[in-house]
């Protein structure tokens, strides 16, 4: 008899943004001439930088040579990719990380959630309420959790709320923690953190010997100079953190996947037997394992991010969308909402209006204005109360949805 993994079973229902789909696949069954309008998932729509396409074209035609024909690429992804990404998003703000600590993947998603494979049982996990519902499920698949509470909390995990009243920037742990996920600029709140912020995560991890798991895959939305766009401008982030980062945000790549993983050479975590492991070696085996990477032609799509042209290209798609977020927040506060985010991140979190909870406000905007949002709760317990608007969309959904919520 074949035996299920039961930890499924503890998750809920759906993941959140299937969940989403269905309630909007069954209003427009009843709504058929509806205009609507998603501001819901963070899905990007405007197309792949010039730079990208064009790298990609020219990769096809090297595949069609015998020369230029390439077929299992390099288990960490190519160099060429590994050394721009070193040199430009890393060395650049004074970041220790070299090439060869860099894993090419097909998306922070995954690896956020894969990373779980090189770690063992037992360990103590922390994460931000609300927070990415990745990090969650993926524990809760791995056994990390016992079952959820009637909030939807999971027993096992220490949950570190954020809202309003602390700024949206979680208290270090009271109870000891091993592994403790951080996303900065966040998803859901669009917070931000400070360096002195992260220099206090970090210190308490290499004082706890804990790991920060850190996404930073809204890294390029950041506007201010000064706030640090990697753990690692934190000295002292190469012994406790690995971080996330991705193409889909920045340069349009959610359908065409692309991201990276930094594990710093020397990170450890102990064995059973008391040893310190080096992490990069068993994230290098399970990658050679289970991944084949990312294709060669997409590769040199995100290569062409760090080309003069692409650099251009990107900023200016970064700006289009915080312009976008900018409108929002504008509609929001002459329509009278309160709200946060949306200076260093494509999201902005409001507070839904009289005490409606998230998904009554989710079912009110799609049936009375036809905008899809993402309702708080989705991201955890203490998101009841709160709603996420993307700012990834034309400008012209993005005004019309700002002119629809003026009228509510
Ligand atoms: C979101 O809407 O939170 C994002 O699309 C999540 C993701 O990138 O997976």
């Amino acid at each position: 008899m074949v035996k299920i993994n039961d930890n499924y079973l503890k998750l809920k229902a759906g993941y959140l943004f299937p969940e989403i789909n269905r309630r909007v696949k069954a209003f427009r069954f009843a709504n058929p001439d509806a205009a609507l309008i998603r501001l819901g998932i963070g899905d990007v729509t405007e197309p792949l930088p010039p730079a990208c396409r064009e790298a990609m074209k020219n990769a096809i035609d090297d595949m069609g040579t015998a020369e230029g024909f390439r077929g299992y690429g390099p288990e960490q992804g190519y160099e060429w990719l590994r050394k721009a990404i070193a040199e430009h998003d890393f060395q650049s703000r004074g970041c220790d990380v070299n090439a060869e600590e860099i894993f090419i993947s097909d998306g922070s998603k995954c690896d956020s959630s894969n990373i779980l494979d090189i770690f063992g049982a037992g360990n103590r996990v922390a994460v931000t309420d609300p927070v990415y519902p990745v990090y969650v499920d993926s524990n809760v698949m791995a056994g990390q959790t016992g079952k959820a509470d009637s909030e939807g909390r999971y027993a096992g995990l220490t949950y570190l709320p954020i809202s309003a009243d602390n700024d949206f920037a979680a208290e270090i742990p009271s109870e000891p923690v091993d592994l403790i996920y951080l996303c900065f600029p966040n998803n859901p709140t669009g917070a931000v953190a400070t360096k002195a912020q992260l220099k206090t995560w970090v210190e308490y991890a290499r004082g706890n010997n804990a790991l920060i798991l850190f996404d930073a895959a809204y890294e390029a939305f950041i506007q201010d100079p000064d706030l640090p766009h990697s753990i690692f401008e934190v000295e002292g982030a190469r012994e406790c953190a690995i971080e996330f980062r991705s193409f889909s945000k920045n340069a349009g790549f959610t359908g065409t996947r692309c991201a990276l993983t930094v594990i710093p050479k020397g990170l450890t975590g102990t064995c059973g037997q008391g040893e310190q492991i080096e992490l990069w070696s068993l994230w290098n085996r399970r990658q050679s394992t289970k991944s084949n990477g990312v294709s060669y032609i997409v590769q040199r799509g995100a290569e062409a991010v760090y080309s003069a042209a692409g650099q251009a290209e990107v900023k200016a798609l970064v700006s289009f969308y915080m312009k976008n977020a900018a409108i929002i927040r504008h509609g929001l506060s002459v329509s009278g909402f309160e709200f946060y985010g949306g200076q260093h991140a494509p999201y902005v979190w409001i507070k839904t209006p009289n005490g409606i909870d998230s998904w009554g406000f989710f079912d009110y905007l799609l049936n009375t204005i036809s905008v899809v949002g993402t309702p708080g709760i989705g991201f955890g317990a203490a998101g009841e109360g709160y709603f996420r608007l993307s700012a990834f969309n034309s400008r012209e959904n993005v005004n019309e949805t700002m002119e629809r919520i003026k009228c509510l």
